[in-house]
């Protein structure tokens, strides 16, 4: 990948996406291949790579301020440095006048808002994002990715996303990863020439180059689905 890519890796469910994941992440060992961040072997986890997860890994005794501000937390990072990048990237995800609410007190997309947040101020070279926006509803969904498109033009981070879903493949991946069937491997690659601030659903979605490229992801994935 290079740097400020959006990755998106798209594959049958149970093709082994967040099993690479994981690997990427240094959460897995793996026998065959090298995975390197900027030259370096990956060896375990590391701050150099950001992971949210599918489910919101967020602590429900802490605040949404001392949620986001957690890793820089475990990093050292003097209170009011800490304070200040809290602040900035509370603004970024959309929840300013949240900061003291308990994650209890949030809906399900505000959630994965305060994981990406989180993920984001520690500043990571590269985010590794699994299904993030799997356990949200349709509508919110769009709207999050949406906004995640606005997060990595503001922040220009190197992103990797893996899902299942043929349409957040298209709509945010500079290049789409299109895995076969388990065991997944590299199947094809389709690259999106759509610049990053035309990337509006509504706006996608009456555009032949966006569509094109999606029937052809589609298709692709199709192909991998086994009737079982
Ligand atoms: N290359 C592989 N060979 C054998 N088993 C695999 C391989 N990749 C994944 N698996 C197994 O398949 C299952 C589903 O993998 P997972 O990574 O969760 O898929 P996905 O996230 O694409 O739905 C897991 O039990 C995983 O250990
Ligand atoms: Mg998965």
């Amino acid at each position: 990948m290079y740097d400020g890519e959006f990755a998106a890796v798209v594959g049958p469910s149970g093709c082994g996406k967040t099993t690479l994941l994981n690997i990427l992440a240094g959460l897995l060992p793996y026998r065959h291949g090298t995975v390197q961040v900027d030259g370096v072997p990956v060896k375990g986890p590391g701050s150099d790579r950001g992971v949210v997860f599918q489910e919101h890994a967020i602590l429900p005794w802490r605040t949404v301020a001392r949620n986001i501000g957690h890793g820089l937390e475990l990093q050292g990072v003097p209170r009011q440095e800490r304070r200040r990048r809290v602040r900035e990237f509370v603004e970024l995800v959309g929840l300013a006048g949240f900061e003291e609410r308990y994650p209890h007190e949030l809906s399900g997309g505000m959630k994965q808002r305060v994981a990406l947040a989180r993920t984001l101020c520690a500043n990571p070279v590269i985010m590794l994002m699994d299904e993030p926006f799997a356990a949200v509803d349709a509508q919110t969904r769009i709207t999050l990715q949406e906004e995640l498109n606005r997060i990595a033009i503001a922040t220009r981070k190197t992103i990797l996303l893996v899902t299942h879903n043929v349409d957040e493949a298209a709509f945010l991946g500079d290049r789409c990863f299109v895995f076969t069937r388990r065991p997944g491997r590299l199947k094809a690659t389709v690259t999106i020439h759509i610049p990053r601030d035309r990337r509006i659903w509504k706006e996608v979605v009456a555009d032949p180059a966006f569509t094109a490229r999606r029937d052809e992801i589609l298709e692709l994935v199709r192909a991998e689905v086994r009737v079982e």
